[in-house]
């Protein structure tokens, strides 16, 4: 019974994480470039190193190129739970969208599903910048089953804890995940980052915001997520099902385990 539970509860997080899923990029009105300026070229050039460099280098990597008007300024970001095959792809594609949505900007930013990775280009620097606009956020319709009052103390002491030990991160690397019982049959599962350009407390503040933000827009519902330049908070995530649920699964599970696996 026991590895039942268990394959159960990695089968429902996938899930969740699934429905939490988002895709957004903004590009700034902040100017653009011509077809075929410096810039552009400098923007195309510097993207498409990037994402070797930043799995070669562990999920992190800025750059810079050109010089006065034509400098641009990259910054590739991979969750700090990817593998490096997975950090090329995600910021591959990621520049791919980024290009095709943003074609003259001069300066915008991805968060690729999940996201499991952030892709930005400014013709500033913001590296080492607090940045908490433009944000992302949203969240899964489904409401918290179980008492509210329970969770809401689950869900304040996790928030603190996941919080701090993401900011107590390196340079190199800024993140945290941690899972906690909710009830005997729910788990929360947190996850955050930030940009480890960050300095310890900038990096609290920009979660902190992050944490509260979702506190007004998305108290009481399964899962959200809150995305912001400096840092990601992909948020909650908790199992949708109820007891009797969960105990029709494990049956299901039971007699046909790759039912639940493959669906
Ligand atoms: C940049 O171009 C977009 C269309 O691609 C346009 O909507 C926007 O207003 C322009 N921004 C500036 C600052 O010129
Ligand atoms: C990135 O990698 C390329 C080769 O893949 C290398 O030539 C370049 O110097 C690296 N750094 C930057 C800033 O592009
Ligand atoms: C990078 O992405 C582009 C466009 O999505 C794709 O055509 C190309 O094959 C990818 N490169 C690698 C090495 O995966
Ligand atoms: C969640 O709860 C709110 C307020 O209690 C209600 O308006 C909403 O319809 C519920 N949503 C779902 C999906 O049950
Ligand atoms: C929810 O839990 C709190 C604290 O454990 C308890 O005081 C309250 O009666 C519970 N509410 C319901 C509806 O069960
Ligand atoms: C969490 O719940 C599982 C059963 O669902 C149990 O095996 C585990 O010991 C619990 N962990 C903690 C820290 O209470």
């Amino acid at each position: 019974m026991p590895w039942l539970l268990q394959i159960s509860f990695v089968f429902l997080l996938h899930l969740s994480i699934g429905i939490t899923l988002s895709n957004g990029q903004r590009c700034y009105d902040t100017g653009n470039f011509t077809t075929n300026s410096v810039y552009g070229k400098n923007r195309d050039l510097i993207l498409s190193n990037l994402a070797s460099n930043v799995s070669t280098n562990g999920g992190f990597y800025t750059a810079t190129i050109g010089q006065d008007t034509d400098e641009v300024y990259a910054l590739a970001l991979c969750r700090g739970d990817s593998s490096s095959e997975t950090c090329f792809s995600c910021v591959n594609t990621t520049i791919h969208d980024l290009i095709t949505k943003c074609p003259n900007q001069k300066e915008a930013i991805s968060w690729a599903a999940g996201p499991r990775c952030t892709v930005r280009y400014a013709d500033r620097s913001f590296i080492g910048l607090l940045e908490t606009d433009p944000s992302d956020a949203g969240y899964n319709v489904n409401n918290i089953t179980t008492n509210l009052t329970q969770f809401d103390q689950t869900w304040e002491s996790l928030m603190d804890r996941v919080v701090t030990k993401a900011s107590m991160g390196s340079f190199k690397l800024k993140f945290a995940t941690e899972e906690v019982n909710l009830t005997f049959f729910q788990k929360i599962y947190a996850l955050m980052q930030c940009t480890p350009d960050l300095s310890r407390s900038n990096c609290d503040s920009c979660l902190r915001q992050s944490v509260s933000y979702f506190e007004t827009c998305c108290h009481g519902k399964q899962g959200g997520y809150v995305l912001r330049p400096s840092c990601i908070f992909p948020g909650i995530c908790i199992p949708f099902m109820n007891q009797l649920k969960l105990h029709l699964h494990l049956r299901l599970l039971h007699y046909h385990p790759e039912f639940l696996l493959h669906r």
